[in-house]
């Protein structure tokens, strides 16, 4: 049998057979299920076990007057924190204000054949009714829908012929839509061209702009040691950083996708679709940006983010995922619209709250308060013993050799 076919304890045995997985390993991936194997077995190929993180909440992310809980999957201490901290001051300041544009995704059918292009682009240009009959018929629940092929263009670069199909998805993120029209179009385009298509996908990138901006009194953006003026004005300076420093823009936009990406995971969406259509965005000057900017407009800081969100609500691995329903259900992600201005806004926040740490007491305080837990649980604490450790190690060299020393001291002292 392939190890394909084979069950996920078939896989490990064999695994182990090949001297690839220890016992103990074989063990610990059999162990940790949340999901149905079947689930888990059909989402992915050559499974095994399965990974968990832990799901977190930013509470009351205030959007257009609507307060949010929304839920996190990440792995990285700090980053939820920090959304809530940067959500808390942006509803001290009445919230943030997103507004998504329409959700279409583009399908690209490319030729690089063709002897004439202005020729075939002509043919395409007469036949665009008949591409959407042939689109409509590839597709018909989403016409049902209200969606469907909306628009068609043709444009040619350099010895290519690219026919974009541009596609309203409704409330799916679209790609299995988009990809399905796209192949279903290609033969009849290639009949008409004489030519077979080099290429029928989606396009990641994605200019439907959700765009998110908050207006913040400088008060409230005050630390323990530095007043709020100050670190409004190191803000505005940051944000102009990353405007002409490509090395800064980088982790600045990071920082603004540690939040979007662990929303997005826990939404059960494709966040590497997402983070390519951003980061290609963040480029689209020409110039590697970043992707917010904060200004000081009289006495307050004004934030705005806008950033492509392809997302959906239904479709795609949602379906498959209780656990990315039910934290839609807890973020109260009625469409995909809300679900872009909430994942722009919360890009925003959780910006907000990083410039704020660099421009005050800079990030590791924080950072290594939380990282702290990691290392405790590291050195092989367990329960109650894990907060004790982590917070012994506040006043100590934060290494794994100290967690693991103060460990010992804390079982000598239970009698254990
Ligand atoms: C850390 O994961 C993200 C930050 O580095 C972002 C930033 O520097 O803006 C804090």
């Amino acid at each position: 049998m392939k190890f394909y076919q084979m069950t996920p304890a078939q896989r490990r045995d064999a695994l182990m057979q090949s001297g690839d997985l220890t016992p103990a390993d074989a063990a610990f991936w059999a162990d940790r299920n949340v999901l149905p194997e079947a689930i888990a077995d059909a989402l992915s190929e050559n499974q095994i076990g399965q990974f968990a993180l832990p799901l977190g909440v930013a509470r009351d992310l205030m959007v257009n007057g609507q307060m949010y809980q929304v839920p996190m999957a990440t792995e990285e201490p700090s980053v939820i924190a920090a959304a809530s901290n940067g959500a808390r001051i942006a509803k001290l300041n009445g919230g943030v204000t997103a507004t998504a544009a329409k959700h279409v995704v583009v399908g690209e059918v490319v030729f690089d054949q063709l002897a004439d292009l202005q020729a075939a682009q002509l043919v395409i240009n007469a036949r665009r009714g008949e591409i959407k009959s042939l689109a409509d018929a590839a597709h018909p629940s989403i016409v049902r829908r209200g969606g469907g092929l909306q628009q068609v263009e043709t444009e040619i670069i350099a010895h290519f012929l690219k026919i974009s199909l541009i596609i309203d998805v409704q409330q799916a993120m679209g790609a299995n839509i988009v990809n399905t029209i796209c192949e279903a179009v290609a033969p009849q385009l290639s009949d008409w061209l004489g030519s077979p298509a080099l290429v029928a996908i989606l396009s990641n990138d994605d200019r439907q702009l959700t765009t998110a901006t908050v207006a913040l009194n400088v008060e409230t953006l005050a630390t323990k040691t530095t007043d709020g003026a100050t670190i409004a004005r190191k803000i505005a300076a940051l944000s102009d950083l990353a405007q002409v420093d490509g090395a800064r823009a980088v982790t600045h936009n990071k920082g603004i996708m540690n939040g979007i990406a662990a929303a997005v995971l826990a939404s059960g969406n494709d966040t590497r679709a997402v983070s390519a259509a951003v980061h290609a965005y963040a480029a689209h000057s020409g110039h590697y940006v970043g992707l917010s900017t904060w200004q000081l407009v009289g006495d307050q800081l004004v934030g705005e983010l806008s950033l492509p969100m392809p997302v959906g609500v239904v479709g795609g691995a949602i379906s498959a995922l209780p656990a990315a329903q039910a934290a839609q259900r807890l973020g109260s992600y009625q469409d995909v619209a809300t679900l872009q201005a909430v994942l722009v806004a919360l890009g925003l926040v959780q910006n907000l709250a990083a410039l704020r740490a660099l421009a005050g007491p800079g990030i590791q305080a924080g950072h290594m308060a939380l990282q702290a837990n990691a290392l405790a649980i590291q050195a092989g604490a367990v329960g109650d013993e894990i907060q004790v450790v982590a917070q012994q190690l506040q006043q100590q060299t934060k290494d794994l050799a100290t967690a693991k020393a103060l460990l010992t001291q804390l079982r000598l002292q239970k009698g254990e």
